[in-house]
Parts: structure tokens; C-alpha cells; sequence
């Protein structure tokens, strides 16, 4: 698959527009996170080995933004699938638009469509490629879930699966005491959920474990300064995702209310220094024997 980096440009005005559109949607906050790791996460796309006129799932699409660059750069089959049909109207609405103005690649076909990565029986030995970021961590059976993305697969055809392992990231200088609290909660309640923060270093051994034959590992650092004139916006993300999972900290008892509220006054409060964080992902490669 050949890149086009001066399509990008026209893909991220579709998803500021969507933002304008709806500024205090509780979900505006994923798509400011999406749009501001995208040029990091556009060099995944150079790894992966896809021919023009492949079907390929994005399997745990969200909003579907990577089913979009994928179908927006080669000529192949997209299916952007996903739990949350929230998630994946908004993805249809930009996708209407980019469609109007003739963005995607010619030849190339994306569709939405809800769908449990829990159950692929319909989707028998469908695709060439499936991909799935960022959703292994949300995942209470990962095991039960990839035996269902190889069961999708074609004999041959490859599961690309990205996601996050807490412990390769860095902070300096180290995060506050109260928002270091206010991480370990959230954790905790992924945790409690079935998610798993440090799930990165067990995805080769889960494609493994399918069956499959794993070709590449790689780890993809997402390195980032913040000066102190300019307001952190990895902070601003996390302290939006604290917001929302209030409720849940606080039934679960990872924190007090008024624990959960003072901590997140002296974290919002906090003076800004100029900042350098890392975070990595891990990407792993495995090929179902033709
Ligand atoms: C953090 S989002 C990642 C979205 C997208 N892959 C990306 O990279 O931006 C995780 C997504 O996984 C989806 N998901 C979680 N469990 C799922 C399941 N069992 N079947 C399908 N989608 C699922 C969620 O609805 C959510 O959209």
C-alpha cells in the first residue's frame, strides 16, 4: 500500500468539522485525542503489507478513523466494525462527507457495521487482513475474542493487533500525587471491568496461542514535549476521561467523592512546567497458515 500523506489534510478538516458540529458532545474529547495522535498513528500504515483489492476488518472501529485511512489510500474492501452504534454513526456522517467530496480512494468500499468481536461466526474465513487497536485492552476474553478474529480470517491472511502497556511510559517531571491517584483509580476500574492496561507484552503470545504464525513485533513510541506556554493536551484528555468515569471510580470503590473531587481540583489546578512524556505501543503481526 502506497502512503499519500497529502491526504491527511482533508481527512482531519471532515473530523474538526464533525467536532464544530457538536463542541460539548461527551465525546468530543475522544475525537480531540484522535485527531492529536493521528500523525503518530499514521505510521503504523507504513508497515503494513496490504494489497489494493483486500477485504479487511477493523475490528473495535470506534469513530473508524483507521477504516477511513485505510480505504482512503488503497483500493480495498473496508469493514469498520463495532459494538457502540453510537460511535459508528458519527464514523458513517464523516464518511458521508469525505465521500461527497470523492476522498476515498477509487475502488475502495467502507462500510459500518455493528458487531460483537465476541461472536464472528457470520464472518467466516472473510478477510485478508484485520486489524484491531486499541481494543484488546477493553477486553475480559482476549483469548475468546482472537480465536474469533482467526476464524474470520482467510487461510493466509494476517491479525494486526496494536495496543498500550502502562509500564513503558514515561513522565518528567513525575505527575502529581493527585492525579497519579486518580490514574491508578481509572486503572483499577479497566481492572475491575476485565480490561487490562498492560496487556501489549501478552499479544504475541495471544496470536501464538490462536495459531498463528507471529512475523512482526515492534514497539511504536509516541514521544511528545509540551512547553510551558502551551496547555498540556494529554493532560486535558486524561482529565476529561476522569470526569467521565467518576461514577465507576466511586461505585467501585477505588476513590471517595471527596477524594475523587479534591484530587481532580489540584490536578485541573496545577501549574503548568514544560513536560516530556513517552508512551509506546506494541504491534504484533501473526499470519494464519494458508
Ligand atoms: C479505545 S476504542 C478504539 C477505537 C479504534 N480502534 C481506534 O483505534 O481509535 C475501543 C473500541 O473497542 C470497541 N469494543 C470493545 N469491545 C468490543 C467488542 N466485544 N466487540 C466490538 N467492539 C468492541 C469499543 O466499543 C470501542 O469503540
Amino acid at each position: 500500500m502506497h502512503i499519500d500523506p497529502s491526504k491527511w489534510d482533508a481527512l482531519d478538516r471532515a473530523w474538526t468539522a464533525q467536532l464544530e458540529k457538536a463542541p460539548h458532545h461527551p465525546d468530543a474529547w475522544r475525537i480531540e485525542q484522535m485527531l492529536a495522535t493521528a500523525p503518530v498513528q499514521r505510521i503504523l500504515l507504513h508497515m503494513l503489507a496490504i494489497q489494493p483489492g483486500w477485504s479487511v476488518l477493523d475490528a473495535g472501529a470506534g469513530f473508524g478513523l483507521l477504516a477511513m485511512e485505510l480505504a482512503g489510500q488503497c483500493a480495498l474492501n473496508v469493514v469498520g466494525m463495532d459494538i457502540d452504534t453510537g460511535l459508528l454513526d458519527t464514523g458513517r456522517q464523516v464518511a458521508a462527507r469525505l465521500d461527497a467530496d470523492q476522498w476515498f480512494d477509487h475502488g475502495a468500499a467502507l462500510q459500518f457495521v455493528e458487531g460483537d468481536l465476541y461472536d464472528l461466526s457470520s464472518e467466516q474465513a472473510r478477510y485478508d487482513f484485520i486489524i484491531s487497536r486499541f481494543v484488546y485492552q477493553h477486553l475480559t476474553d482476549p483469548e475468546l475474542a482472537t480465536d474469533q478474529l482467526v476464524g474470520a480470517l482467510k487461510p493466509g491472511g494476517h491479525l494486526c493487533v496494536i495496543d498500550v502497556d502502562d509500564q513503558l511510559g514515561i513522565t518528567y517531571p513525575e505527575p502529581s500525587d493527585a492525579l497519579e491517584r486518580l490514574q491508578h483509580a481509572y486503572a483499577a476500574v479497566q481492572e475491575h471491568r476485565g480490561g487490562d492496561r498492560h496487556v501489549g507484552r501478552k499479544l504475541s503470545t495471544y496470536l501464538d496461542a490462536a495459531g498463528l504464525d507471529v512475523s512482526l513485533t515492534v514497539v511504536l513510541p509516541q514521544a511528545m514535549h509540551v512547553p510551558a506556554s502551551v496547555s498540556d493536551p494529554g493532560l486535558a484528555f486524561t482529565l476529561s476521561r476522569l470526569a467521565q468515569t467518576r461514577e465507576e471510580i466511586i461505585q467501585d470503590g477505588a476513590m471517595s467523592p471527596q477524594e475523587f473531587d479534591e484530587c481532580m481540583e489540584i490536578a485541573s489546578a496545577e501549574q503548568v512546567t514544560s513536560r516530556f512524556t513517552l508512551a509506546a505501543q506494541l504491534v504484533v503481526i501473526g499470519t494464519k497458515p494458508g
